[in-house]
């Protein structure tokens, strides 16, 4: 419902200020009381900023006025389309901690900004661009891993998924509750997973292949999901089990856009681990749906069997579908609302992290939901966890039994 409000306020607003077109832009009359210099600019740099900034991973940057307002048009499609910014959970349906949507009043104001010829404003309130982010937002982490050798993303090769595996080096086991990304070239690194590796096979793997990395045959249900903009955050009184000896696995998807398409580039990504040892154990658990679906509703669920605390939700859906939703459903009958999702992009994987996690009693269950468009069609994109069902959802949870 949000985008018709949005459009119904933005018009609103456009039409009671026509007869005040006073200044002229160009050849299209200002009629927007929001200008790019002091009210536009602060929602691009918060919202859109992380990639849409020079050198990031976006087309083009929206930091500058002359960068931006070419893309006027496409803006407005884009934002209404919910396609942008990437995060996707719905407001007021599940509260999260590492994201949000674009709020309606800064929608309503890029959108009035659009339709009204799109100000500049004062030219002596011009802003100035943050300076790159090289260092880490949440301090010095306590264990620093680096690719062991730059990866080449050569001039032909527009996408690829790369694993890289790292010797964590310890010797005693410890929980990760907080994962920095940094990459060096950061036009490409759309997405970034982390695993813990136990077995040895993806140091294998990375052994056998003679470039830096390997390409697949690792599986695992990852610790972070990253892409750049998501708020990184640290877990409180939560982590995942690091053993002494295992590995740290990295999963990178290089994606150039139009503008990089045939760019040379070199990656040496870098991660930042927070450790703790007295912290709870984060179990997890992948609930999928059936594998060929016959209704436009696809609907599966988890029987909670033993009392569980509901930390974070990392939803897959490799098929057209208008929504998603996630809801606790408690023993009496009284529904939860977890998270809602419309119009999954699978291009941008992001587990949900709640802000106050969700206790749920033994004997609810987690329902999820999915609605798919009329002949729906499977994408096949690979799975970040192990399940290739079409709607998929791993669930990070702590319980009694875990901790011991
Ligand atoms: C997490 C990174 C990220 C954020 C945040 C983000 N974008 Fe984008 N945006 C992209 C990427 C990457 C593309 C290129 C499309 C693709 O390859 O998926 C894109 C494409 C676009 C396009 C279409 C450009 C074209 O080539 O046609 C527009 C317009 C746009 N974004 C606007 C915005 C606005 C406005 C915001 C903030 C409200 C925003 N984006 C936030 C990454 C981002």
């Amino acid at each position: 419902m949000r985008r018709y409000t949005a459009v119904l306020v933005g018009a609103t607003l456009v039409l009671a200020l026509g007869p005040i077109r006073q200044q002229i832009h160009g050849h299209t009359p200002i009629a927007s009381r929001f200008t790019y210099n002091e009210h536009i600019y602060p929602i691009f740099e918060d919202q859109c900023g992380s990639c849409h900034v020079e050198g990031g991973i976006a087309p083009m940057s929206l930091l500058t006025y002359q960068e931006a307002y070419p893309w006027t048009q496409s803006i407005r499609e884009e934002v209404l389309g919910l396609r942008m910014p990437p995060w996707k959970a719905e407001d007021g349906f599940g509260q999260f901690k590492n994201g949000h949507v674009l709020p309606a009043h800064e929608l309503d104001m890029i959108l009035e900004w659009a339709a009204g010829g799109y100000p500049q404003g004062p030219r002596d309130q011009v802003p100035t661009p943050p300076a790159p982010l090289t260092d880490w937002k949440l301090g010095a982490p306590t264990l620093e891993l680096t690719i062991p050798e730059p990866f080449a993303l050569g001039a032909n090769t527009s996408e690829v998924v790369r694993y890289f595996a790292m010797d964590s080096g310890l010797e005693t086991e410890q929980l990760i509750t907080g994962v920095e990304v940094l990459p060096s070239s950061r036009a490409v690194v759309r997405h970034v997973s982390v695993y813990v590796d136990t077995s040895g096979t993806a140091r294998a793997a990375d052994s056998a292949d003679p470039a830096p990395g390997f390409a697949d045959g690792f599986t695992g249900q990852p610790v972070s999901v990253w892409w750049p903009g998501q708020q990184v955050v640290t877990l409180d009184d939560v982590g995942y089990a690091l053993p002494a000896g295992a590995d740290v696995v990295v999963r990178i998807l290089y994606k150039k856009t139009w503008i990089t398409e045939g760019q040379q580039f070199s990656d040496q990504t870098r991660l930042g681990l927070h450790l703790a040892s007295d912290v709870s154990p984060i179990d997890s658990a992948v609930l999928h749906s059936q594998s060929d679906p016959i209704d436009r509703q696809l609907t599966f669920s988890h029987q909670v069997d033993e009392d569980l605390t509901l930390l974070g939700l990392l939803p897959e859906v490799d098929i057209d579908a208008t929504e998603l939703k996630v809801e606790g459903v408690h023993p009496d009958g009284s529904r939860e609302p977890l998270l809602l999702i419309r119009e999954p992009d699978a291009d941008w994987p992001t587990r949900y992290w709640f802000d106050t996690p969700h206790v749920m009693p033994t004997g609810s269950h987690i329902e999820v939901t999915a609605t798919l468009r009329p002949g729906a069609e499977r994408r096949a994109v690979s799975s970040l966890f192990t399940s290739q069902a079409p709607v998929r959802l791993l669930l990070d949870f702590t319980s009694a039994s875990a901790a011991n």
